[in-house]
């Protein structure tokens, strides 16, 4: 195994509060870190670094932990930019357009699928992003679902069985029976490919009571909870999350006391995604009384062509510090750590001693640098240790 240390970077951000000024972003100056093949070995100041196999000049640039993009939808085919369009010139967004990709991705070859993926993959990567997680969602039916499934699994260990995102267009007169396939063979077929199950709860979309029930047989055969939730309208989506030990509940456009309080009780992250909001020109999330109030926050893309064509987590960083009030350092923190935690792995997200070696090289001495310069790509150089 290879051992290599990474010298004279300005500014290192570990998000271990026992190393360096001790903040919640462990940051050090002038620092270095030696890592192998798979995992951080030492972290410290760039004088005091040990020898490795190889020797890595950081050029007085700032590092970041790799971001962890916790929430995208990347296996799809077609795109809706006629749909953003009229959405700037007044429409409002109420996921109609979602059948829409559902037929063009029906309609795609795998190879189709797979290469659209591979190279949004490409994109994120770029952007600094080394954990992505990915939902099917796009076609709706068990051999679609699972087709989709197959495709993310070949990008990703974090794939996410979306079946229940909204009902597709041959069961609009039977709701009832597309819960039942979604709980029945879809799931048989889906929950061996996939590590965690979410449900589009929100207007237009599925009740609480479907939502907790297609979750709670997805438990029951194994997928984790997770939750779309509150987008479009107020519901008690979030309670549902808090109720069913989601590992995260995304969106939150839509917040009242109650949801907050329900959030800083629970082991729940509320995951925003402002590419949304930005996208769909919607109010965006009340980031400070979450945080405020204690709640862990995760920042992700939740890419997709209908509501959030974003491939960048530097421009969400952005969106966050610019329209959601949050600090430079939480937005960094919300998607590094942040993500980490909503997918519950301690692994990543950090720079840690025993940390995965996944990190972004900034082209500046600063990580203040990804909201301040917005619009180009900051990130010089993406390590990803399962890229290796
Ligand atoms: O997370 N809200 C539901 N799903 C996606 C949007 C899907 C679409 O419009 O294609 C989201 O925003
Ligand atoms: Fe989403």
């Amino acid at each position: 195994m290879t051992t290599r240390v990474l010298k004279h970077i300005s500014e290192l951000t570990t998000n271990d509060p026992s190393l360096g000024d001790e903040s919640a972003l462990g940051r050090l100056f002038d620092a270095a870190f030696v890592f192998d093949d798979d995992q951080v070995l030492w972290v410290g100041p760039s004088s005091d670094a040990p020898d490795a196999d190889e020797e890595i000049d950081a050029g007085d640039c700032a590092v970041v932990p790799g971001f962890v993009d916790s929430h995208t939808h990347l296996v799809f085919a077609g795109e809706r930019s006629d749909e953003f369009e009229a959405r700037m010139a007044g429409v409002h967004y109420d996921g109609g357009g979602i059948a829409r990709t559902v037929s063009a991705s029906r309609a795609a070859t795998l190879d189709d699928l797979r290469r659209g993926t591979q190279k949004r993959i490409a994109e994120l990567f770029t952007g600094g992003v080394t954990t992505v997680e990915i939902k099917s969602g796009y076609e709706l039916t068990t051999e679609g679902e699972s087709r989709e499934l197959e495709v993310a699994r070949e990008f990703s260990d974090e794939v996410t069985w979306l079946g229940a995102h909204v009902v597709p267009p041959e069961f609009t007169n039977n709701r009832e029976g597309y819960v039942e396939l979604l709980k029945s063979s879809m799931l048989d077929a889906c929950a061996p490919l996939a590590k965690w199950a979410d449900v589009f709860c929100d207007r237009g979309a599925f009740s609480v009571d479907e939502a907790r029930e297609v979750l709670t047989c997805a438990r029951a055969k194994g997928l984790a909870p997770r939750l779309h939730a509150n987008q479009l309208a107020h519901s008690g989506a979030i309670a549902l999350a808090v109720e069913l030990d989601c590992a995260s509940v995304d969106h939150c456009t839509y917040l009242d006391d109650h949801d907050i309080d329900l959030l800083s009780a629970s082991a729940t992250v509320a995951t925003l995604l402002p590419g949304a909001e930005f996208s769909t020109r919607s109010p965006y999330p009340s980031a400070r009384r979450l945080l405020d109030a204690g709640v862990s926050v995760a920042l992700a893309t939740d890419c997709n062509p209908g509501s959030s064509y974003v491939t960048s987590m530097a421009f969400v960083i952005a969106l966050a510090v610019r329209e959601m009030a949050m600090s430079v350092d939480e937005a960094l923190f919300a998607s590094t750590k942040g993500g980490a935690l909503a997918l519950r792995r301690g692994d990543i997200g950090h720079l840690g001693i025993g940390a995965r070696a996944d990190f972004a090289i900034l082209d500046a001495p600063r990580a203040a640098h990804l909201a301040y310069r917005p619009g180009g790509n900051v990130v010089a150089t993406t390590r990803s240790s399962s890229r290796d």
